[in-house]
């Protein structure tokens, strides 16, 4: 049975089994490819969207189980017009190395500044503990929240 839901703002049915996990029913069903697929197992991060506004692994949520719901990919985060403040401190601070990680980075920041817009290194490093980096751009990455959380706060 094809499922609702909206996505980046829209509302979308899409026809796939209700056990698809939501990573390939963005990929697949919507062609949304920012969303990443690296390990399959809630290990590494790279497919975080939000769910409702919070974080999650959408390689481990079916499509069934957010029926209904409201999803956040990296295509709807901002705009090329109207930078989530995330957005522009990555760019601001040059993070990406080979990208592969980088969505599933931002999304999952993104969700951290929304819940606690002032952040410690600390409560970063712990926040940001399961998006893994083969590239190892943690350091960017840590500069880079701190900037968002500034840039928010400026707004
Ligand atoms: S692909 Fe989902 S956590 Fe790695
Ligand atoms: S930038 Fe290459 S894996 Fe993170």
């Amino acid at each position: 049975m094809p499922t609702e839901l909206t996505v980046n703002g829209t509302q979308v049915v899409i026809d796939l089994p209700a056990e698809t996990p939501l990573l390939w029913a963005l990929r697949d069903g919507l062609n949304l490819t920012g969303t990443k697929y690296g390990c399959g197992v809630a290990a590494c991060g790279a497919c975080t969207v939000h769910v409702n506004g919070m974080a999650e692994r959408s390689c481990q949520i079916t499509l069934g189980e957010v029926a209904g719901a409201e999803i956040t990919t990296i295509e709807g985060l901002g705009s090329p017009d109207a930078l989530h403040a995330v957005q522009a401190a990555w760019i601001a601070g040059q993070v990406a190395q080979c990208g592969y990680c980088q969505s599933g980075q931002i999304m999952q920041a993104a969700a951290l500044l929304s819940e606690n817009p002032a952040p410690s290194v600390q409560g970063i490093d712990e926040a940001m503990q399961g998006n893994l980096c083969r590239c190892g751009t943690y350091p960017r990455i840590r500069a880079a929240v701190l900037d968002a959380a500034k840039r928010l706060q400026e707004v």
